[in-house]
Formats: C-alpha cells, structure tokens, sequence
C-alpha cells in the first residue's frame, strides 16, 4: 500500500527561483533564505520518496482569465517548466507518475471532489521553486530525485475555495494514496505564502505575527485554521497571503497528529514571508504491533523467569 509520510510546507517566491538560476544563492541577502532549506535537503535525501504530490498554484502560465479551474490534477507522463515572461526556467522536465495520478483521480472524483484533469500542462515557479528548495539544485539534462503528481489550486482569481474545502481535499487524496497497491512512500507539499501582498496600497505587507500563529495551528491544532473565512487572509496576510489555504491540503492528507520535525521562517525574500515546515506522519499498524510483539516477549520471559526462581528457592527451603 502506498502511504503519505510527511507533508512540506514552503513559499514558492519567484525571485528565490531567480537566485538559484543566476548563481546568487551565496550573496548575504540571500543565503538567510537558503540556509533555512539545508537541513531540509538533507533529510529528504534520507527520506527518499517515491513520488511527492505537489500542491500549488499556477500564476496565468498554464491558464489564464479563460479558463479557471478551482482544482487541477496534472495526469500527463512529464511536465515542462513554463515560460514566465523571460524564458523557462533552467530546471528538468518534471517527470509525473500517471498511474497514481489517474488513480488518485478515480478515487477523489468518486468522493465528490470535482478535479480538472490535465493530460498535458506546464509548470512555473509555484512549482518549481519548491522543489528545488528541498531537493537542491538540479541541472536542466538531469532528473529531479522522484516524480511528482501535481495538483493546482486557484488562488488566483475569486473565489478561492474555502480552507475547509482544501482540508477535506487533503483527506480525500490521502485515502486514495492508502487504497494504490503499490508500495509506495509519498510526500505531499503544500506551497506558497507566506504573508506577502504585490500591488496596491498595502503592497509589501508582512505580517509575521500572523504567519507564525499560522504554523504552530498548522502543527498542532489545524482545526482552527479550516474556519478562518477568506477576508481574514486578506485582512491579515494580504491579498496573496490567501495562497495559505494551498497548505491546507497538504495537513488535511497527514494524520491528526504528526510531528513537526522542522520549521524555518524569515522575512523578506523579494516582499514576500519565507515560510518552511515539514511534518512527519508517525509510524503506523506494522511498526507499532511490531513495538508491542517485541515487548510482550521480554515481559513474560521476565515473569516466567522470577516463577522459577521462587520455585527453586522454595525447593532449598
Ligand atoms: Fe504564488
């Protein structure tokens, strides 16, 4: 059975896109941001997943004003980087992994989450910023460390669904992640955020307060954050700071109590908060009757152990 082990939180800030491509990751500004992300890379190379799911936003590069879907999975075999406005970025071809795509699909239609099914689509930096912030830096004729099955949320022109509506998203893929046959170790990352507004009076809001109450409900009390309506994010974090509800989804797919194993956070990059959290599902059924068969053993050995002990010293007597 395939099963979701960990869920990544992380900004997806074009220019951090734009650091990497041209060799400034090393310059003061932007090595703050950066060295936030080593620990991460490290334990994901341990990790090494099979597959991450990959939730995020597409910024009018593979939609536009057309055509809006609240909720696109991408189906296809491979996804290129889209051309933003100054060519594609110099990354892989983001290979995907149709047969649980199409699986999760299948089984979250069926649960009444109606998805866009894309069988062809590029990807910009909502995507792909992320991925090299946990994976590292990947040359454009190699191949990111595992394929990946994106889901697109609009966030980008009202309405966005609700946070609950993700949440309950979050839930419905990792049921159909536990019903694929194959062993399979899956990440999901929920991306974008987070406080950042880019146009209008209040362009360049940060609220840091806010993001950070944001990742601890995150870590331990995600309930709350499903009821926040939609004019709080705008009110608080600004008017993309409502791309926060993208993490929804990746928290509602883990279990109710997972372990935050990391968090980073800074503020700026480009205007934006730089929000990092990675949450780890705990071991479940094989691992913890295995705990408990490993312990029963050494108990009852210890008792029958102490019986024969009394019993010879009763026969001394
Ligand atoms: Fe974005």
């Amino acid at each position: 059975m395939a099963r979701i082990v960990a869920g990544i939180g992380s900004s997806h800030v074009p220019a951090i896109g734009a650091a990497i491509d041209n060799g400034k990751t090393e310059e003061p500004y932007w090595k703050r941001v950066f060295s936030g992300f080593v620990k991460s890379q490290e334990w994901m190379r341990e990790l090494k997943p099979d597959v991450a799911i990959i939730v995020y936003n597409d910024h009018a590069s593979a939609f536009s004003v057309e055509m809006i879907p609240t909720f696109a999975l991408g189906c296809a075999v491979e996804f290129p980087p889209a051309d933003e406005g100054w060519g594609p970025r110099p990354v892989p071809v983001v290979q995907g992994h149709p047969a649980l795509a199409s699986h999760i699909a299948q089984s979250v239609i069926l649960d009444e989450f109606d998805l866009t099914i894309c069988n062809k689509m590029e990807v910009d930096h909502g995507m792909t910023v992320p991925m090299n912030l946990l994976f590292g830096k990947v040359d454009k004729d190699a191949h990111w460390p595992c394929p990946v099955v994106p889901l697109a949320v609009n966030v980008v022109m009202y309405p966005p669904p609700t946070g609950h509506r993700c949440f309950m998203l979050g839930r419905a893929i990792r049921k159909a992640v536990e019903s694929y046959p194959e062993d399979l170790k899956v990440v999901i990352f929920g991306t974008g955020g987070l406080s950042h507004q880019i146009s209008g009076p209040r362009a360049g809001l940060i609220n840091s307060k806010w993001d950070k109450s944001f990742l601890d409900n995150l870590s331990k009390d995600p309930q709350k954050l499903v009821k926040i309506p939609h004019i709080d994010y705008m009110r608080e974090a600004g008017a993309e700071g409502i791309e926060m509800v993208m993490w929804l989804v990746m928290r509602g797919a883990l279990d109710d109590k997972a372990d935050e194993i990391y968090r980073f956070y800074t503020v700026p990059a480009s205007n934006t908060a730089v929000g990092h959290i990675i949450l780890a599902n705990r071991p479940r059924g094989a691992a913890k009757k295995a705990a408990t068969k490993s312990k029963r053993p050494a108990v009852k050995h210890k008792r029958a152990a102490a019986r024969v002990k009394s019993a010879v010293r009763r026969s001394k007597r």
